[in-house]
């Protein structure tokens, strides 16, 4: 008996001598005391190859593994042995056939008359990398090409000494075959991991292709969006003056009062830094406040003698009738209500409704002090232009009475200190 069949026996005789004593206890207990077994090795036996070309070690090699593998803690193992190199050579390439790789491979050094365990190592390490390799030397070699070779293959080949202990296979064996199950389950995952960034930068990629043409189409849409609602506002500004221009038409001395306010009202609104949207809502009102007049008969507006108070009240009624008029249009300010409440005055003595202070719309109060400016400091039918000076005295000695104070500061700045002229 050889001294390492000596000593395999021993490591037998104990191994049997647990189990025995194991037996006695629950199989359940065994398992919860040791659950790696069941969570890391799957049940699977890893693989192992022994080469040796003496019979009695690899006999010895199926002895250790199989009598070991039934304890805890320790997987199972499928054992193929060799006799000669290139025997584990072909059975590492069937190995892929059968898509049931090794995890571990035993090696003798020499193995007469074939190729020897390092040639053995390198050939198996080119055909399946993740095979860890043991060489099991008699001696210590002082080849440099050991060392060189060693290197190369980093920690895929190992060295162990003979004679070696039946616990040192048994160790390197369970070690090794965990860390290649590691490892295997690390490049699964890795895989999975590149699968999926690359999937998901696909998705990123095809869905930023989609964002980037939607975003055109939305430009483009905005754009013809645009440019239909400019063509709009120019048909309603055209709209606006032709209607303004029908209601002068029909009183002539009074021909450019629209537009006229319009323009003053507009020089208040930016003194007030209005948005531009509302100054654009109060130059479109004034330019058609007064188009209740056209329901009035012709010979009120060209009258040149002061009405009477019956002539007074019809010229009155031409807000409402141009609230009448607009009510219907939908435009986008509510030009309709603004027309109808130029003429009201914040203290409540204005008509036709004779709204006061806030509730008269903002756009209509500015309107209303335009309106005045522009009426007393023009000529009309029954009366000389009161003068500019007079307008402005007039709008300052009823700020806060009958006009919104914010409206006539604005108003006489633009005069005193901007230079605003009505055009002529
Ligand atoms: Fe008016």
């Amino acid at each position: 008996m050889s001294k390492i069949q000596v000593t395999y026996s021993a490591i037998k005789a104990n191994s049997q001598g647990s189990e025995k004593h194991r037996s006695k206890g629950p199989m359940t207990r065994r398992l919860n005391k040791h659950p790696q077994k069941m969570e890391d090795l799957d049940n699977k036996a890893y693989r192992i190859l022994a080469v040796d070309d003496d019979s009695t070690v690899r006999d010895l090699y199926e002895g250790i593994l199989k009598a070991n593998s039934v304890l805890p803690g320790i997987p199972n193992f499928e054992l193929t042995c060799c006799a000669q190199g290139d025997e584990a050579v072909e059975a590492v390439k069937r190995s892929f056939k059968e898509k049931s790789p090794y995890a571990v491979a035993f090696l003798d050094l020499n193995m007469p008359p074939g190729p020897d365990g390092e040639w053995t190592a390198e050939e198996i390490h080119n055909l399946d990398p993740r095979i860890t390799t043991v060489v099991v030397t008699g001696y210590r070699s002082t080849n440099a090409s050991n060392v060189e070779q060693a290197a190369r293959f980093s920690d895929k080949l190992l060295y162990l000494q003979k004679p070696f202990h039946p616990r040192e296979i048994i160790q390197f064996a369970t070690a090794l075959s965990i860390k290649w199950r590691a490892q295997k389950q690390l490049l699964t995952m890795q895989a999975d991991l590149e699968n999926l960034v690359e999937k998901r930068t696909a998705e990123l990629v095809r869905s930023n292709r989609m964002l980037k043409i939607e975003i055109v189409n939305r430009k483009r849409m905005q754009q013809e969006l645009q440019q239909s609602f400019e063509s709009l506002k120019k048909a309603m500004h055209s709209t606006i003056q032709a209607i303004s221009r029908t209601v002068e038409m029909r009183d002539p001395y009074t021909s450019g009062h629209q537009q006229r306010v319009a323009d003053l009202a507009k020089a208040i609104a930016e003194q007030l830094k209005l948005p531009e949207s509302q100054i654009e809502c109060i130059y479109m009102a004034a330019a058609i406040h007064d188009i209740g007049k056209i329901s009035l008969p012709a010979e009120i507006l060209v009258k040149p003698i002061p009405l009477s108070n019956i002539e007074i009240s019809l010229i009155q009624a031409h807000a409402q009738a141009g609230y009448d008029i607009l009510k219907g249009i939908e435009f986008p300010w509510p030009i309709a209500d603004i027309v109808l409440q130029h003429h009201e005055r914040m203290d409540g003595s204005g008509y036709p409704q004779g709204l006061a202070g806030e509730n008269i719309v903002f756009e209509a109060r500015i309107i209303c002090v335009a309106d005045v400016v522009e009426t007393m400091a023009s000529h009309r039918p029954y009366r000389p232009s009161m003068g500019m000076d007079k307008a402005l005295e007039e709008i300052g000695k009823n700020r806060g009475v009958l006009y919104d104070p914010r409206v006539v500061d604005a108003c006489l700045k633009i005069f005193q200190e901007k230079g605003f002229e009505l055009p002529s």
